[in-house]
This record gives C-alpha cells, structure tokens and sequence, in this order.
C-alpha cells in the first residue's frame, strides 16, 4: 500500500499590514469589538499582487522545500475562489510559470475547505499510482470580494497563499484518513452576490455550522486514523475566528498550545488559511517528525473536510 503524505511546504504573506486600529479610521468598529469577537489584530493585504503572483511564491518555496525537482511534479491542483480569470485558471497560470512541461493543472473550488480538498485528491491520485508528486496551493485575494463598507465582514478577511507538494512517504507517515462534506442547503448563509462578487455573510448561522462541524470531523478523522484525541500534537483548523477554532479544540480535548493560531496575524485567509499555519507551525519548530496532526476546515458552500496525518 503507497503511503501518501507531504513533501514539502511553502507560503507567501504579502507585506501590506493592515491592523484594526486601520479599520477604526474607515469603518464604525473597534480594535476591541475585532480582538474579542474573532481573535484577529491584524490580516495582510495584496495590494497590486494578484492571486497567481501568491500562489506562484508559495509553490516555489513548497517545491524547493520537498528537494524534489520541479521537473517531477506532474499535477497542479489550486484551491482558490478568487482566480484572477474563470479561465485560464490560477493552476494553468503556475503550471506555466513554474515552467512545468504540460502537466495536468486545475482549479478546485470549495471556499474555505478548498486546500483539504486538493489534499485528498492529491493522496487519491498518488495512490492511483497514475501520478506521483502533487503540487497542492491554497491561495486567495479576499480584499478583491470584501465590501469594505461593511463592518461584518470587512474585518475578518485578508489575502495569502500555502502550497505543499504531495507524493509518496515511508510507511507509517503521511496520511492516514480524511473525510470530505457538503451541504448545499445551507449556501445561503456564506456567498458572493451577483452583483460585484462580494461576501455576504450570515455570521450567526455560519458560526453555529463551524462550530458543529469542525468538532464533529476533527474526531471522526482521528478515529479513522486508529488514534484518540490525546495521540494529536497538533490541530491545525481553518482560521476564521478564535472561538470556532477553540471550540474545536476542546471537542477534541487539547491544550491551547496544541492548536496553530495564526488568525491573530493574518484573519481569514480561505484557501490559504490552513497551508499557512501549517508551514508557520513547520517554520517555528512547532511539528516534528512523527507528530500526529489534524487539519480541519470548513467554508462557504457550505463544505467542509478534515484529515488526520502523520509528519
Ligand atoms: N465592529 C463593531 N460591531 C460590529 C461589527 C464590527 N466589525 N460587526 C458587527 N458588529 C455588531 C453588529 O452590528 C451587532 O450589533 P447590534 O447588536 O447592535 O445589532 C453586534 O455587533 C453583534 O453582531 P452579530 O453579527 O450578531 O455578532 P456575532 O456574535 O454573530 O459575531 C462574527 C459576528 C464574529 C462575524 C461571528 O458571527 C462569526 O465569526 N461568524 C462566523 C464567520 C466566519 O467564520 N465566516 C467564514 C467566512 S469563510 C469564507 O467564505 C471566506
């Protein structure tokens, strides 16, 4: 049986920061109503860079870290919401750029879920045997569909990419289970609008779903995996909001430090979110060989996913 498992990681904050003192000058809100409700002081902007110029830095420093060459990836898949164009897509413009000779590449479209998505399709089609080493990015440019007259959600988003490249590992790393989820019906509470793409937002309803769900498939992915909660060193969930992700984590019964938190720095990043706490916590020594770790994410659609691994 192939294990399948990460390779390498890479990720791109833009330098603009924008703190909620910023807001303050902009909108009617406060820095204490953003720190206490979300946990967020602080996201970054793009500004003139676009989805593609994050995503293409991001897969860069993922292919350089895995040590593998770029000329042995031979799929692309990006989980975004904000590609620059329908087509071509963010994955055809880096399969280009990264000068990947005509391999598959395409973009995946789950909201907030989208990079555990692509991690699971990239571990299906390694363990296919048709393909080998996966690039998977998560990218998005939020500031592009953020109404910033609105205070709701204006103050939750920022912009960001995290890449892994994806392929075969020793036995007993890699990925052990993941689970996958969508619920149609409640779209309405978290979309773009017609007019202009901008995020529309049922805070409450969306708050009650993340809740429910992230605890639910953090435990079902570990137990699929054959651990209990207490084999997890680290929980790494979509970073949309504190109280979400610390409801999740005492569902699965952890410590605070066993949970990445990096909300408080970048706000949420969709796509990105996930892939950038985990190549934060790799970066700062947080994950070590042998960690057993959980992603979990959830987002508009609405969807949801989870994968339990071992590093
Ligand atoms: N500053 C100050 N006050 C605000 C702000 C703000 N930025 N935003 C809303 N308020 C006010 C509201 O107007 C309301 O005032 P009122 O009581 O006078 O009417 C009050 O704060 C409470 O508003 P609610 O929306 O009811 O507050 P809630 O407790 O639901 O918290 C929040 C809002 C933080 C957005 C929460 O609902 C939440 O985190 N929901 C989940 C959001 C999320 O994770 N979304 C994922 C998006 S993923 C994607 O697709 C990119």
């Amino acid at each position: 049986m192939t294990n399948v498992g990460i390779l390498g990681m890479g990720s791109y904050a833009p330098e603009k920061v924008f703190t909620n003192f910023d807001f303050e000058k902009i909108l009617d809100t406060s820095d204490e109503w953003i720190r206490e409700m979300t946990g967020i002081e602080e996201r970054r902007f793009a500004e003139d860079m676009d989805t593609s110029d994050m995503a293409l830095i991001a897969a860069e420093r993922a292919i350089e870290d895995s040590g593998i060459s770029k000329d042995d990836i031979d799929f692309v898949v990006v989980a975004t919401s904000t590609g620059e164009h329908k087509f071509p897509t963010v994955a055809n413009t880096i399969q280009d750029k990264l000068g990947l000779k005509n391999v598959p590449s395409v973009d995946q479209l789950a909201a907030c879920s989208g990079f555990i998505y692509g991690l699971a399709s990239a571990e299906m089609f390694v363990k296919s045997g048709r393909y080998k080493n996966i690039l998977v990015v998560g990218v998005d440019k939020l500031t592009k569909i953020t109404d910033f007259e609105d205070r709701s959600t204006a103050v939750l988003f920022g912009d960001g990419a995290g890449a892994a490249v994806v392929g075969e590992v020793d036995e007993g790393f890699g990925i052990k289970s993941f689970e996958l989820g969508s619920k149609g019906s409640g779209g309405k509470y978290l979309y773009g609008d017609k007019e202009k793409g901008y995020i529309r937002m049922n805070g409450r309803e969306v708050f009650k779903f993340a809740v429910r769900q992230m605890g639910e498939s953090s435990v079902n992915v570990t137990e699929a995996a054959g651990l209990s909660t207490e084999d997890i060193d680290m929980l790494i969930p979509h970073q949309a909001n504190i109280r979400i992700m610390n409801a999740a984590r005492e569902r699965m019964g952890l410590p605070y430090d066993k949970m990445s938190v990096t909300v408080d720095k970048y706000g949420n990043t969709s796509a990105a979110s996930i892939p950038l706490s985990l190549d934060y916590e790799i970066k700062n020594n947080r994950i070590k060989a042998g960690d057993n770790i959980v992603l979990v994410g959830f987002g508009g659609g609405l969807t949801w996913g989870a994968v339990c691994l071992t590093w």
